[in-house]
């Protein structure tokens, strides 16, 4: 790979700022300095630093957010100028291709996932995969146990097929959790209206393998490690594992 591409890449600057850097002599290449923005690189094994300090290639990136309540979950909000999941990256964190992976109203708050790997983003959220997701969740109205047996069945909520089944733990009254493997527009929201009850807050404490963990409080953002990367692939891989398997027997 070129050094100016990698440069660009891993360090977020533009192509022309990038070349810049390089022949002012402020990057090295495994110690030397590098003058040549077309000299080339191994991602893998050269180390190359800017300013003196090693600047890292990631193909992807992948960030955790805990979105609060009145931020959308969109890339950009030109039209209503509100803010988004990506406004709370800070100052200097690369931005550019990055998207949240799957949505949350904008009164829910809990875990979103940001990655620049559209084909890992995709595969979490295919329906094919059904890749859980966990919430707890507040209503209005007392939830009865009838109602609590008829959200676990799957209730209609105007689609042409009733909601998955689905597992919901009551921790209260009005509050508990429910483990969701689909993901339909508005869907928990719509689930309680179908047994007449109404949402009053909603936060994703699970997407897959990650939970939300304490002192991870709302607004706050980190990258996810490496390991946490490694076990959404595995995630992803163990579902297609599973659909594999129901496809040559389908009677299982
Ligand atoms: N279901 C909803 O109704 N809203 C969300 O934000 C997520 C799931």
């Amino acid at each position: 790979m070129r050094l100016d591409k990698y440069l660009a890449h891993a360090a977020n600057l533009s192509r022309k700022d990038a070349a810049g850097a390089i022949r002012s002599g402020q990057v090295q290449v495994n110690g030397r300095p590098e003058r040549t923005p077309d000299a080339q690189v191994d991602p893998d094994s050269d180390r190359v630093f800017l300013h003196g300090l090693p600047v890292l290639y990631k193909a992807f990136h992948y960030y955790l957010v805990h979105k609060p309540r009145g931020v959308v979950s969109v890339t950009e909000d030109r039209l209503h100028g509100e803010k988004t999941v990506l406004d709370l990256l800070p100052d200097g964190v690369p931005r550019r291709n990055l998207f949240p992976c799957g949505r949350l109203d904008k009164n829910t708050t809990g875990l979103l996932l940001l990655t620049d790997d559209g084909r890992t983003g995709h595969a979490l959220l295919s329906p094919a995969r059904h890749v859980e997701k966990e919430y707890a969740f507040e209503v209005k109205f007392p939830l009865s146990e009838e109602d609590r047996a008829a959200l676990c069945a799957g209730v209609d909520i105007g689609e042409e097929k009733p909601t998955r089944p689905c597992t919901v733990t009551l921790n209260g009254e009005r509050s508990g959790t429910i483990v969701l493997n689909e993901g339909k527009y508005h869907q928990i929201k719509r689930m309680m209206e179908a047994v007449h009850n109404q949402i009053v807050s909603l936060c994703r404490i699970r997407f897959g393998p990650l939970c939300l963990e304490p002192g991870f409080e709302p607004g706050m953002i980190r990258p996810l490690s490496d390991f946490e990367v490694e076990m959404l692939q595995n995630c992803i891989r163990s579902k297609e594992e599973k659909n594999d398997e129901s496809q040559n027997h389908p009677g299982k």
